[in-house]
């Protein structure tokens, strides 16, 4: 297992590891590939892939704002799963943050995906009891 940094020539790739894991994405917002692009540009977005043989089989977005960092986007390919591919992508995108020198790390989890919810306590995330997530968006589909 391989797993290297995305640039924006794997866009197409992260398309269809989103699309195979079966995870919503927003191709006429934040995930058009010039949204993308800006966002590597800006430095602080790392998509990173994982690879078996070459195959791109897992995903994950690691994004830091300077005080807190952010896990977006985790997707394994149903054929790999259960097999600790989230957990070195996850691990992965970790230290990535240790080093920029980020101690907390966030991800959002939509309420129905309790599966997901299950991966990340495994993963050593605790619940959040208590918050509030509110957002203003210029349009539904940024
Ligand atoms: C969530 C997802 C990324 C997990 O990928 P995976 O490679 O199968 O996960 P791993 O094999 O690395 O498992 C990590 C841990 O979670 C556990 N786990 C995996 N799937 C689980 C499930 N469905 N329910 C409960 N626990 C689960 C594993 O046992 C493992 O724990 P352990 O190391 O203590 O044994 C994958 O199921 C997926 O792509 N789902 C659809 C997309 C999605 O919902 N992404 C999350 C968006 S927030």
């Amino acid at each position: 297992m391989n797993i290297r940094e995305a640039n924006i020539r794997d866009y197409d790739i992260l398309v269809a590891l989103w699309r195979s894991a079966g995870l919503p994405f927003k191709p006429h917002g934040r995930d058009m590939r010039e949204n993308i692009e800006k966002e590597l540009a800006r430095g602080c977005a790392h998509f990173l892939i994982a690879e078996e043989k070459g195959r791109p089989v897992g995903t994950i977005l690691v994004t830091h704002d300077g005080r807190k960092g952010w896990i977006n986007r985790l997707a394994v390919i149903p054929a790999y799963r259960n097999r600790g591919i989230a957990r070195m992508l996850v691990e992965k995108g970790e230290k990535i943050l240790d080093d920029a020198g980020i101690g907390i790390i966030a991800c959002l989890i939509e309420d129905y995906n309790r599966e997901s919810l299950a991966v990340f306590q495994k993963l050593g995330y605790i619940d959040f009891k208590g918050m509030h997530y509110l957002t203003k968006r210029q349009h539904p589909e940024v």
